[in-house]
Order: structure tokens, then C-alpha cells, then sequence
């Protein structure tokens, strides 16, 4: 089925430059970009997105991490686009990670891990709507 994801490149990436080769491997995924934003999270706003983690003995650094610099936000549309996002990114901890998967070929530690992708459809609504509104997202690159 069509799905959306929320699709982050964190300040590490952006940091050591690697945009552009993230946003070419998404779009030949392919995956349809239906929204896209640079922006940086101050502390309240990192911790509003993490709040499933709150309790994480790395909630402290994760936080302070993900507001340290600019992020890209994107939300991702396309065919079982939650799980072909996730199969892009590679496994959380990067030293797991599949070649040629973003994590595996830009992520420096288990928490500097280049990207972020919603788990599940119910916490990629809760994502999105944290970064965009409903007339920022379109579903499709060209208008009928
Ligand atoms: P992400 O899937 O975006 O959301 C939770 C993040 O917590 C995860 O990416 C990791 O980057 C981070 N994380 C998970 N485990 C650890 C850890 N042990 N130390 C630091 N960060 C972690």
C-alpha cells in the first residue's frame, strides 16, 4: 500500500556534508519526496520527538545530539515506503549495518548514525505532524 514516512538527516551527516548523496539515493530509490525542510530542533523540540525514549539511559546525549546542528526533515511517500526507508537506512547500530545502506556508509558511532526513520505508520503520523503541515505534504511529484 502507499505509505508516508518521516524521513530525518541528522546533524552528523549534514555536518560532514553528505546531503546530497542521501537525497540521491532516496530519490533513486525511488522514493517520492512529498515534503522537505532544513531546520534544527532546540532541546524542547528534540525532546518532544524522542519522548518514547525519555526514559533511555541515552536520552541525555540523544537530545543533545539531535539539536547540536541543522537537519534535513523529509516525509517519504511510496509503496511500503516505512519499510523500504528503513531497509535504506540499515540497522540502528551501524556496525550491523548491510553494505551500501546509508547507516553503513555514513554513520560514525551507534547514537551519530546519519539518519532516523519512523517505526511504525501510527509514530510516522506523530512525526510528520511535528515538522509539517497537511498543505506542506504532496503525495505526488506532478499535478494532475
Ligand atoms: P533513531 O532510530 O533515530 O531513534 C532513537 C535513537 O537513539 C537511535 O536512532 C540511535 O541513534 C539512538 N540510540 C540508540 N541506542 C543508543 C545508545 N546506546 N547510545 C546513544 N544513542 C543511542
Amino acid at each position: 500500500a502507499y505509505e508516508e514516512t518521516l524521513a530525518l538527516i541528522k546533524p552528523d551527516a549534514v555536518k560532514a556534508g553528505h546531503t546530497g548523496k542521501i537525497i540521491e539515493a532516496v530519490i533513486a530509490a525511488p522514493f517520492t519526496i512529498c515534503a522537505i525542510k532544513k531546520t534544527m530542533l532546540n532541546r524542547a523540540m528534540a525532546e518532544r520527538f524522542y519522548a518514547v525514549h525519555r526514559e533511555k539511559p541515552f536520552f541525555d546525549d540523544l537530545v543533545q545530539f539531535m539539536s547540536s546542528g541543522p537537519i534535513y526533515a523529509m516525509v517519504l511517500g511510496g509503496e511500503s515506503a516505512l519499510l523500504r526507508w528503513r531497509e535504506l537506512m540499515g540497522a540502528t547500530n551501524f556496525e550491523e549495518a548491510a553494505e551500501g545502506t546509508l547507516r553503513k556508509r555514513f554513520a560514525t558511532s551507534l547514537g551519530r548514525n546519519a539518519v532516523h526513520g519512523s517505526d511504525s505508520l501510527e509514530n510516522a503520523c506523530t512525526e510528520i505532524a511535528i515538522f509539517f503541515s497537511r498543505q506542506e505534504v504532496l503525495p505526488c511529484d506532478i499535478p494532475s
